[in-house]
């Protein structure tokens, strides 16, 4: 396991270069209807976001199933086309980059999936699957791709004795190990992992995601974890942002954002999370978030969250809040932020109505169960 905890290393990260960098990037897709196929209206999966991804830290991403996570991750690998914003990998705008453009990165930009089955060829073996990788993309091995394949079968834990045999002979956890073998055959830089666990047992969820962890620490990886569930990322992660319809409601370093959420939507989220320790239970309130996620199509005006949110006031449902710095590296798009201090909601008021007051928190919930743990 690596060690992520401790303060000098979470240091060295934060110092580290920018890899990535996305501003203001969007994706809508459009909605057609009719004959003429004649647009009627837009998904609006992606809505502007904006953060970045230094080199050896891992970014999770974080919401509820429709949010845009995915999105997000296929317009970064350049697998979509974004309707707006920018990405920048290593210094280059790659946003509208043709396929011919981007063939010399596409190496370096991978992603991990979260079903394995579906992505191996089943009737491959994995010699042949894991070797593809390494001949597609001309990569020079020492001792020839059988070599290089049984290496990297034993890095991620597997038998370099089952180089012959097919993904059905093997379980949902070592599918995914076979799938990481092939992404780390292109020795890429940038790993979008989508839901790297969701499809496995709960038993062998810990392990893929230690593997994860392993392996950054050895070949100097950079990951993007997708979750929609905050306990997966909770270890891997040195930042976590948090995604709702389609925006960033929250961004913050991983301990930052587990100990002091500002967002309530991250509240929300966090609640639902169980704490193994018992004496840590005590007094922690959970929060069911009420209602669907609103349509993407129609997503409620100001702030998203208005419709389900608790400490909703007139001014949620009339100016979006913008994602600002309440705490060094700590983000957060509400005009009631907790964890906070009132002069850093005031903070988020005169940004949000252009300096002209302040708006004073109010606690009280009126739509939301509240029970004790
Ligand atoms: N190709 C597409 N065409 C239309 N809508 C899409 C398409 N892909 C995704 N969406 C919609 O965009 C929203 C975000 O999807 P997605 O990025 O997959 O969310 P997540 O990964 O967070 O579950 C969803 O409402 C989804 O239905
Ligand atoms: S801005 Fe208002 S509605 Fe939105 S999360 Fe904050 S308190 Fe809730
Ligand atoms: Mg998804």
């Amino acid at each position: 396991m690596s060690t992520k905890t401790t303060a000098a290393e979470t240091k060295t990260v934060a110092e580290g270069e920018t890899l990535l960098s996305v501003e203001g990037l969007g994706k809508h897709f459009p909605v057609t209807a009719g004959l003429l196929r004649r647009q009627v209206g837009a998904v609006k999966a992606v809505d502007g976001v904006s953060f970045s991804v230094r080199k050896g830290e891992t970014l999770g991403l974080v919401g509820e199933s429709g949010c845009g996570k995915t999105t997000t991750g296929r317009m970064i690998m350049r697998l979509l086309e974004p309707s707006f914003g920018k990405i920048v990998f290593e210094g280059h705008d790659i946003t509208h980059m043709s396929q011919r453009q981007l063939r010399p990165l596409r190496r370096d930009l991978q992603m991990i999936f979260q079903d394995p089955y579906s992505s191996l060829n089943p009737r491959q073996t994995v010699g042949a699957i894991i070797g593809a990788a390494f001949r597609l993309q001309k990569i020079e091995t020492e001792h020839g791709v059988k070599r290089a394949v049984q290496e990297l079968l034993e890095l991620v834990g597997l038998n370099p004795e089952h180089y012959n045999r097919y993904p059905h002979e093997f379980s949902g956890g070592q599918r995914q190990r076979i799938g990481i073998a092939r992404t780390l055959a292109l020795r890429p830089k940038l790993i979008v992992a989508d839901e790297p666990v969701s499809a496995l047992d709960v038993s062998v969820q810990a392990q893929v995601v230690n593997l994860l962890e392993d392996l950054q620490d050895e070949l100097d990886l950079t990951y993007i974890v997708i979750a929609h569930d905050l306990s997966v990322v909770r270890h891997i992660s040195d930042r976590v942002a948090v995604m709702y319809l389609g925006k960033i409601v929250e961004l913050a370093d991983r301990d930052d954002l587990y100990e002091r959420p500002m967002h309530p939507y991250t509240n929300a989220l966090l609640s639902a999370v169980p704490i193994p320790d018992p004496s840590k239970r005590e007094g922690r309130e959970r929060i069911r978030l009420t209602g669907d996620v609103p349509s993407p199509l129609d997503p409620p005006p100001a702030c998203r969250f208005h419709t389900r949110c608790w400490k909703a006031q007139d001014i949620c449902k009339q100016t979006e809040p913008p994602l600002v710095e309440l705490s060094p590296g700590h983000l957060t798009a509400c005009h009631f932020p907790e964890n906070t201090t009132v002069s850093a909601t005031d903070e988020v008021a005169k940004a949000a109505v252009g300096g002209s007051g302040a708006v004073t928190p109010v606690e009280g919930d009126p739509k939301l169960d509240a029970d004790d743990d």
